[in-house]
């Protein structure tokens, strides 16, 4: 037997609902927030992750899925959503749009080769967003503010939002110089892949698996102390948004992100306890002025974040998040060979106005259809025979009341229609009036 790929799985029917509904809320708060869905290809030409995510990365050095096509060109499938929507920001020549501030979000499958483990998947799905056109901090806090917007709708609570800031160019420079300086005396104490990092890439370094916790990483010089003035007023001015938009927050300057383009802000979301098992982090993000520009388009700064949205998942299991329902509106019993042209017309005519309509297929006994209408969670029975097609009425029954009615089948679409808006208690009671909305 063929099984799945390590690191991936299948989301089988009865998941299928949750899924739904969470893509349903991640859609309506980025409405609200009034940012727009753009959907980008699966796979990239290879050198846009080169250039964006950095050579020097674990994703582009040691995580992507790389091939070559009959064509002889160099393919990869999608690590992350950032460069294939920069990409297409600047062949679509979007900075020229009518909207001088473009906000746009993605959702869909990423492909990184991790060692899969709880929370950790070679396909996954992320859910970003990515705002182009203003160096202003109050997108950044925008941004952030978007992000938990998400986990309050999704009711997920017990989060904490890190932020830090790496500063503009200048600062990077002056922060690389220092921890270069740092780290020269015990350069070989550091693994293999952080000598050559020292060489390349020095700020990788501090992300690294291997010597993240040998005192050396730990004695680090951190970037904020290194920050511009300009890049200080940036992230103070940051916070002063995030103050008055009631964002809870930690500063955390050990944060530095694992992707080369960010500049200025940097911020993730952890999950607290340890529902996700090693992996915490539920969304990362932050700005990253240059990046535009270092793909061949024009000087435009941006900021975004991404979701893991199976750790969302996860997360809302663990709170017993209700997904739609597959249950069926009506199940309409046909009873012999000559109904059944009939009846499927009006099964038809049901589907066609919305109502969510099932028969049976197999030629069952009345007992075995009642048994499949109860596993379908049928809300309304109806049973049509030879009698119910001389007369032109159906009896139709209402599971959950036991309440029966004879009907014209002329009628059925709106009785069934008119039963099931019927509100199911005394809307007066609710507390707040949007239960039955
Ligand atoms: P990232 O931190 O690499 O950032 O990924 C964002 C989120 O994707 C993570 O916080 C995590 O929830 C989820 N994730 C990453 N890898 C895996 C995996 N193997 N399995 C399951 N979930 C995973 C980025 O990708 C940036 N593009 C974010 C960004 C957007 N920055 C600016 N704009």
């Amino acid at each position: 037997m063929i099984q799945k790929m390590k690191g991936t799985y299948d989301i089988l029917p009865s998941e299928v609902g949750k899924w739904q509904a969470l893509e349903r809320k991640i859609r309506s708060v980025s409405k609200i927030y009034h940012y727009q869905e753009i959907r980008t290809p699966i796979f990239e030409n290879s050198d846009l992750f080169h250039r964006s995510v950095g050579e020097h990365t674990d994703i582009v050095s040691k995580e992507t899925y790389d091939f070559m096509d009959r064509g002889k060109r160099k393919n990869t499938l999608r690590p992350e959503g950032t460069a294939p929507v920069v990409r297409s920001y600047i062949e679509n020549k979007m900075y020229a749009d009518k909207l001088p501030v473009q906000k746009l979000f993605y959702m869909g499958p990423m492909f990184r080769y991790e060692r899969p483990q709880k929370g950790r998947f070679r396909q996954f799905v992320q859910f970003g967003a990515e705002a182009f056109g203003s160096n202003s901090p109050m997108l950044d806090a925008e941004v952030i503010a978007y992000a938990v917007s998400v986990l309050k709708a999704l009711k997920i609570k017990d989060v904490r939002v890190e932020i830090n800031s790496l500063g503009d160019e200048e600062s990077k420079m002056l922060y690389k110089e220092e921890l270069l300086k740092h780290l020269a005396p015990e350069i070989d104490t550091l693994c293999h892949d952080c000598q050559t990092r020292y060489q390349s890439n020095p700020l990788r370094i501090l992300d690294c698996k291997i010597d993240q916790d040998k005192p050396l990483l730990k004695e680090a010089p951190k970037p904020i102390d290194y920050l511009t003035k300009e890049a200080q007023s940036h992230f103070d001015e940051l916070i002063g948004y995030l103050d008055a938009m009631d964002i809870n927050y930690t500063i955390n300057n050990n944060l530095v992100r694992g992707l080369d383009y960010y500049t200025h802000t940097v911020f993730e979301v952890h999950l607290n306890g340890d529902l996700l098992g090693m992996q915490t982090a539920i969304c990362g993000g932050g700005r990253y002025n240059d990046l535009v520009k270092s793909l061949d388009g024009p000087d435009i700064p941006a900021v975004g974040f991404a979701f893991g949205v199976d750790r969302l998942m996860t997360a809302l299991d663990a709170i017993d998040f209700q997904g739609d329902d597959d249950d069926i509106h009506l199940y309409l019993m046909i009873l012999g060979e000559e109904q059944k042209a009939e009846a499927m017309k009006l099964v038809q005519r049901l589907r066609i106005g919305g109502i969510l309509t099932d028969v049976d297929f197999l030629d069952k006994s009345m007992k075995a259809q009642f048994k499949l209408a109860d596993r379908m969670n049928a809300r309304f029975v109806a049973i049509y025979g030879a009698q119910e097609r001389i007369d032109g009425e159906i009896n139709v029954k209402n599971q959950k009341t036991g309440e029966e009615h004879r009907i014209s089948t002329k009628k059925l679409y709106t009785h069934i229609l008119t039963e099931l808006t019927k509100p199911s208690h005394d809307c007066e009671d609710c507390e707040d009036g949007t239960c039955c909305g």
